[in-house]
């Protein structure tokens, strides 16, 4: 098959969690652009209704969405059920929901390390954990989950210790469900970008960090969320049947100094 066609996802059932905007939005954007249906998961429901209308005039694919707070097994569940209603199966399920805070560990309280962990490690567990149900039973299907370069280096001048481990978590999550789910054709693998110029990096609060940041960063600017589309959708497609466990790095070399 030609190359450009292998990566289609034509009939293609896609779900893609904190999808309401940042790396979320440009990756279901992505999926329908390459032919997939979409639900687009997120806690905000409200800008995750506006993001799914808007890709669905622009694509022409089925594009809707879905509530659920992804550390809520309740939630998760009642959100698996109204996808495979909608859409009769899944294929692609890309678990990119995540929050960083920033604290230093010595005054780190419970209730913050908690919520980082819950949201960023636990509930990534709890979506592939439905997904890879769904997929084990029809026989096949790609997860993609949104570690960070954070999950490989430490980031400074910022104390995030609960975001750099849950980071690392959610790599050996992958790698751990990948070698369960090989021989049955479900394919985990996770992206670990770099710093990606995403509405949470747009607050004018962060334009000192942000001006420390690029001198560490060889290629010298942020990426943009469009940049991470066609890896995404190359993890996504059957083309890179061969690709689970993998960790993708895309990060501008950050990781290289
Ligand atoms: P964002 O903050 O712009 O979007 C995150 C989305 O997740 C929001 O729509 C939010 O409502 C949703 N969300 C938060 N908690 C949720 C929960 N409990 N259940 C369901 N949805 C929830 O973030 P951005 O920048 O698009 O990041 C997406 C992912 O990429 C995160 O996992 C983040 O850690 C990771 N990442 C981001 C980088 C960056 O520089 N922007 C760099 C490396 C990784």
């Amino acid at each position: 098959m030609n190359v450009l066609e292998s990566l289609r996802l034509d009939g293609k059932k896609a779900l893609v969690t904190g999808a309401a905007q940042g790396i979320g939005k440009a990756a279901a954007t992505g999926f329908a652009e390459a032919g997939a249906d979409v639900a687009i998961v997120d806690v905000n429901i409200a800008k995750a209704e506006e993001t799914a209308k808007k890709i669905a005039a622009e694509t022409g694919r089925d594009v809707f969405a879905v509530y659920a707070d992804q550390t809520k097994p309740e939630d998760v569940k009642k959100m698996m059920n109204t996808i495979l209603d909608r859409f009769g199966r899944l294929d692609i399920a890309f678990c990119n929901a995540g929050i960083c805070t920033i604290m230093p560990g010595e005054e780190m309280t419970y209730e913050v390390w908690s919520k980082v962990i819950d949201v960023n490690l636990t509930g990534t567990f709890l979506m592939n954990q439905a997904a890879g149900q769904v997929m084990l039973k029809q026989g096949g299907g790609s997860i993609i989950n949104t570690a960070s370069m954070s999950g490989h280096i430490v980031n400074v001048p910022q104390p995030q210790c609960a975001y750099n481990a849950s980071k690392a978590g959610v790599i050996q999550l992958t790698k751990s469900l990948a070698v369960e789910w090989a021989k049955k054709n479900v394919r985990v693998n996770c992206i670990s970008p770099g710093y990606i110029n995403t509405e949470i990096l747009q607050q004018p609060s962060l334009k000192p960090l942000i001006e420390q940041w690029m001198p560490q960063t060889p290629i010298g600017r942020m990426g943009e969320t469009d940049e991470l589309k066609a890896i995404l959708v190359f993890l996504a497609s059957d083309t890179s049947k061969f690709a689970t466990g993998s960790d993708i790095v895309i990060d501008g070399a950050f990781t290289c100094v």
